[in-house]
C-alpha cells in the first residue's frame, strides 16, 4: 500500500514537460492525467477541484499494464492485480448481507470491471475558496480508498461532515450509487468530499472503483429481483450501466444525486 501512494507521488512529482504525454480527458484512453476532476460535460461549472489525477481503466481484467506509466508501472501493475484478486472477496461480502449466494455480483458480472485514480492535493494557498475533491457519492458499486497519512476526506452523516482520518494499513470502503440502485436501497452509497488544505504536504489517495462487466454496459438491469416482494417492491426502473452513468456525468459531478432520477 507504501509502494502505490509512494509511486503515486513519483509521478506527480515529475516535471511539468515529462506528464505532459499523459495529459488527457479523453476518457476512451487507457491512462489519462489531468487536473480539476472530470470537468467535461459538468451542467454547471463547479469550483476548481484542487487535485491532479493519474487515471487508468481496463475492460474487465484486460489490463495493458505496458500502458503504464514507467516511472510508477510495477507499483500500479502489483496494486491492480490485488484489487483484481480482491473482487470475489468483495463479491462475497456484499452478497451474503443480501441474502444473495456468495458469488451473486461476481458471477452476474456486476462486479468485474476496475478504474484506478491516483490523486494528489498539492497545499492550497486560499483553501477556503475551494475544494481537494467536491461533494458527491461515486457511480460503482464500490470503491476502496487508500489514503496516505493525513487529513481531508470527510462523509457526509446526518447532516453532518465527519472527518475520516487515514488509518495506517485501512482501506476506507464507500458504497456507490450503482449498488444502492441494484440492491433497492438496502445498501446506501455516501456522499463524501475532500477539503482543499493549505500547510502540510500533498495529500495522495489511490482510489479503486468496483464496476459493472465492460460488455454488460447497455444491457438492461435494475433492482436485483431475488430482492423484491411485495413487501419490497422495486423503488428504482430498469435502466443500464452507460444509461445510469450519462445522467451521473450530467448531475453526479456538480454536487447532486444522479439516482433520483431513476426512481419508479
Ligand atoms: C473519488 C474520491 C477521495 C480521495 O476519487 O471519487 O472520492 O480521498 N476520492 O481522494
Ligand atoms: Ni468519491
Amino acid at each position: 500500500m507504501e509502494d502505490m501512494t509512494e509511486s503515486i507521488r513519483r509521478f506527480h512529482e515529475q516535471p511539468q514537460e515529462a506528464k505532459m504525454e499523459w495529459y488527457s480527458r479523453d476518457f476512451s484512453r487507457k491512462v489519462n492525467y489531468y487536473s480539476s476532476g472530470d470537468i467535461k460535460g459538468r451542467a454547471k461549472p463547479v469550483p476548481a477541484e484542487w487535485k491532479d489525477t493519474l487515471s487508468c481503466r481496463a475492460a474487465d481484467d484486460q489490463w495493458d499494464f505496458d500502458a503504464l506509466p514507467e516511472l510508477c508501472r510495477h507499483e500500479m501493475k502489483e496494486y491492480i492485480k490485488n484489487m483484481i484478486d480482491l473482487q470475489e472477496k468483495l463479491s462475497e461480502l456484499m452478497s451474503k448481507p443480501l441474502g444473495l449466494s456468495k458469488d451473486h455480483l461476481s458471477s452476474t458480472g456486476y462486479l468485474k470491471s476496475i478504474k484506478l485514480s491516483g490523486h494528489y492535493y498539492p497545499a492550497c494557498p486560499e483553501p477556503d475558496l475551494t475544494l481537494g475533491t467536491i461533494k458527491h457519492s461515486d457511480p460503482s458499486l464500490l470503491t476502496l480508498v487508500l489514503q496516505d497519512k493525513g487529513n481531508g476526506l470527510q462523509v457526509l452523516h446526518n447532516d453532518q461532515w465527519v472527518d475520516i482520518p487515514a488509518v495506517d494499513g485501512a482501506f476506507v470502503a464507500n458504497i456507490g450509487d450503482f449498488m444502492q440502485l441494484l440492491s433497492n436501497d438496502k445498501f446506501k452509497s455516501v456522499e463524501h468530499r475532500v477539503l482543499a488544505t493549505s500547510f502540510g504536504k500533498p495529500r495522495i489517495s489511490a482510489v479503486t472503483f468496483f464496476l459493472p462487466c465492460a460488455k454488460d454496459i447497455h444491457k438492461p438491469c435494475g433492482p436485483i429481483k431475488e430482492l423484491l416482494s411485495d413487501n419490497s417492491p422495486p423503488i428504482y426502473r430498469i435502466t443500464s450501466y452507460a444509461e445510469f452513468m450519462s445522467h451521473y456525468r450530467v448531475v453526479g459531478q456538480i454536487g447532486g444525486r444522479a439516482l433520483p432520477h431513476f426512481k419508479l
